[in-house]
């Protein structure tokens, strides 16, 4: 495992003794680094609710719920059957066994696709989501579709984390979030979480271009290690890349 924490005493215990043993598809390293951007937003005094699509049976859910502040809540939105309808019962066993109370998240069983922005409004304890894990079904219409459900909900100093971003299996998910990027010119690609191995890929932080600053600089210091430094350019912002397996490129080519 990549040493690696959040910063954040409740996450890093689950990181360090459960994260693995709840069966799901996000990487460690990315689990610790979006549970340091909910510590920062805390810091900053950015309030609001963590949304993921696609919760499975909880492995990043936990993770990131753990984070919250008293008064923010946690909506996991899944169809909750698949492979089989028992996903539901160990994603709520899983939240007890790691600490998470029942009265701090909500368990929405329903396709993304169909949940308008008043409805997601009406669920959010505070009104707005602070981070937006995307990660239900890798396809255009419907990543589409969680994109602009997101938007619109999230706080205007907030994070949309993306899952499965350069994965083999889906190499055009990509042009998805570049079409969204395209029709919202004040969202940039904030940074770029490299994956882990081919099933816990990359994942995709976006938020509102004045509001990068918030968040890169801070990345950049207190994971340094894992910067890799050319970065990537993408519409015109130049994207943070951060980097499990940062490999020392010898530039003296001379020799
Ligand atoms: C890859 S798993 C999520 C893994 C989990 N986020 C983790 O990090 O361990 C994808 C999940 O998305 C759910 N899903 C797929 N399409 C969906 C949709 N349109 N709305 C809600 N859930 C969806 C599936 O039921 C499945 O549980």
């Amino acid at each position: 495992m990549i040493d690696i924490a959040s910063g954040h005493t409740a996450i890093d215990r689950f990181l360090a003794d459960g994260y693995e043993r709840v069966r799901g598809m996000s990487s460690h390293f990315a689990a610790a680094l979006c549970g340091h951007l909910i510590r920062r937003q805390t810091e900053l005094g950015i309030k609001g609710d963590m949304v993921e699509v696609g919760t499975f049976e909880g492995r990043f859910f936990i993770a990131m719920a753990l984070g919250l502040a008293p008064g923010e809540n946690a909506i996991g939105i899944d169809t909750f059957d698949w492979p089989s309808e028992r996903v539901f019962d160990r994603f709520l066993a899983n939240c007890a066994a790691h600490g998470l109370a029942r009265d701090r998240f909500v368990a929405w069983k329903e396709r993304s696709t169909k949940i308008s922005p008043a409805a997601m409004r009406a669920k959010l304890a505070t009104g707005t989501a602070r981070i937006i894990h995307i990660d239900g079904e890798h396809e255009h219409a419907v990543l589409t579709s969680d994109l602009e459900l997101a938007h619109a909900v999230l706080h205007p100093k907030g994070l949309i984390v993306l899952d499965d971003m350069l994965h083999p299996g889906y190499p055009d998910l990509v042009i998805t979030v570049y079409d969204y990027l395209r029709r919202h010119p004040e969202m940039v690609l904030m940074c770029i979480i490299d994956r882990e191995n081919v099933s816990a890929a990359a994942k995709f932080a976006i938020c509102r271009a004045d509001t990068s600053d918030l968040y890169e600089k801070d990345l950049m210091t207190t994971f340094a290690r894992f910067h890799f430094i050319p970065g990537a350019h993408v519409l015109g912002h130049f994207t943070l890349v951060l980097t499990p397996q940062l490999v020392e490129v010898d530039l003296d080519w001379d020799n």
